[in-house]
């Protein structure tokens, strides 16, 4: 196999056009975010177009690590009809899983304890069994690593960068993050009216994990009094100064907006279920905040966690736009030989990163970031 140059940027230099692409293979894994199917659909057409054969793999790598267990065999023909008009439908028709690491396969023991497996080997060798030259592998960070693990092995892979939470290095953003920003900001506007009416402090927790980014967006977006993120250990007393000094200047109501993984100084963050082969899950903090503050100032306090809301329902334009240009652009990529990489935004372009760079490290908010500081200036309380 001829060597690949690296360019300045660090993406390899393409080989010339490949030939002998026949049948490439698509899979969604990790949570579902709006646009998945808008990449499904982009990249269907666009392989057909070069007249290759596309294979949907079901729910992650399940449907090759387990085929007896679907109608089809796990492998879903992707033909111009079977996409036809799911462009702006949320899901993904290929359906999708955050236990499904072939690396680090969940398996139960005799005792029913459960144990990581490495089943990366199964995967290949369906690859060669069902003749699969080539994957595009939509994700977050977990099935980016992945995805660049199956590239160590020889095999041809693409990623394609899908997560709300918008934690993804290497690329400005992902698909999907739009649309759970969008959805959070409108239901800050609505809490904004029945706060008002009751005054009353609402809690608002978002999801997305370490990051803050769509609590910070959509915080600033709906003109929050509160801030609380993950990049931001917060002092509670300092949260409920700012709710108290609102009310000095006759506003009697307050909305605070929580990321799952924002956490006090000095504190842990709130986590309700650790379990093996897949990622912990966060959550309760907006519960905690909520109870902390109404005893803090005595207002009568509200919370709400908007959590999957988030994730599902139709795409914004931006996201599918976003996930369409993915899409077409992980089967550019491999026409031109390229493999190892993941498609990534930079404005106005769509260019190609190494995946082991792009899962180097998450994309958390930078504190200076030009949002924050907008948020700072417009008097929002960030809890510190
Ligand atoms: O990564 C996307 C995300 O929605 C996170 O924001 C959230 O922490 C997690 O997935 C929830 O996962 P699950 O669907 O397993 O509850």
């Amino acid at each position: 196999m001829p060597t690949r140059k690296t360019t300045a940027r660090g993406a390899k230099k393409p080989l010339p056009p490949e030939t002998d692409l026949r049948r490439i293979a698509i899979s969604t894994g990790g949570g579902d975010a709006p646009g998945l199917n808008a990449v499904i659909r982009a990249g269907v057409l666009s392989s057909g177009r070069r007249g290759w054969e596309c294979a949907g793999i079901r729910d992650g790598y399940n449907g090759l690590l387990f085929p007896e267990q679907y109608p089809d065999g796990g492998l879903m023909r992707l033909t111009r009809d079977s996409v036809r008009g799911i462009t702006h439908l949320g899901g993904t028709i290929l359906g999708t899983t955050n236990r499904g690491n072939p690396m680090r396969y969940p398996t139960k023991r005799r005792d029913g304890t459960l144990v990581e497996v490495d089943r990366s080997g199964e995967i290949v060798r369906a690859f060669r069994k069902h003749r699969i030259d080539a994957l595009i592998a939509v994700g977050g960070d977990g099935s980016m690593q992945i995805a660049a693990a199956f590239a160590r092995t020889g095999l041809r892979v693409i990623g394609v960068p899908k997560t709300i939470d918008n934690d993804l290095d290497k690329t400005v953003i992902t698909f999907g993050f739009d649309t759970a920003v969008s959805f959070a900001t409108d239901c800050i506007d609505r809490l904004h009216s029945t706060a008002q009416a009751h005054q009353r402090i609402m809690v608002v927790e978002v999801m997305g994990r370490y990051a803050g980014w769509i609590a910070m967006n959509s915080g600033v977006s709906g003109s929050a009094d509160v801030i609380l993120i993950p990049e931001i250990p917060y002092d509670i007393r300092k949260v409920a100064d700012a709710i108290e000094a609102r009310a000095r200047l006759g506003r009697h109501f307050s909305i605070v907006v929580v990321a799952e993984g924002a956490r006090p100084i000095g504190g842990r963050m709130s986590v309700v279920e650790r379990e093996a082969g897949r990622a912990e899950r966060l959550g309760g903090i907006g519960e905690q905040v909520a109870q902390e503050l109404q005893e803090l100032t005595g207002k009568e306090t509200r919370h709400v966690v908007l959590g999957h809301l988030l994730r599902g329902g139709t795409p914004t334009t931006f996201d599918r736009l976003l996930a369409l240009r993915f899409g077409a652009a992980a089967v550019r990529a491999l026409e031109e030989g390229q493999s190892g990489i993941m498609v990534a935004l930079d404005p106005p372009t769509v260019r190609y990163v190494p995946l082991e760079q792009a899962t180097r490290r998450m994309k958390t908010v930078p504190l200076d970031c030009d949002t924050m500081l907008t948020g700072r200036d417009l008097g929002i309380c960030f809890g510190d």
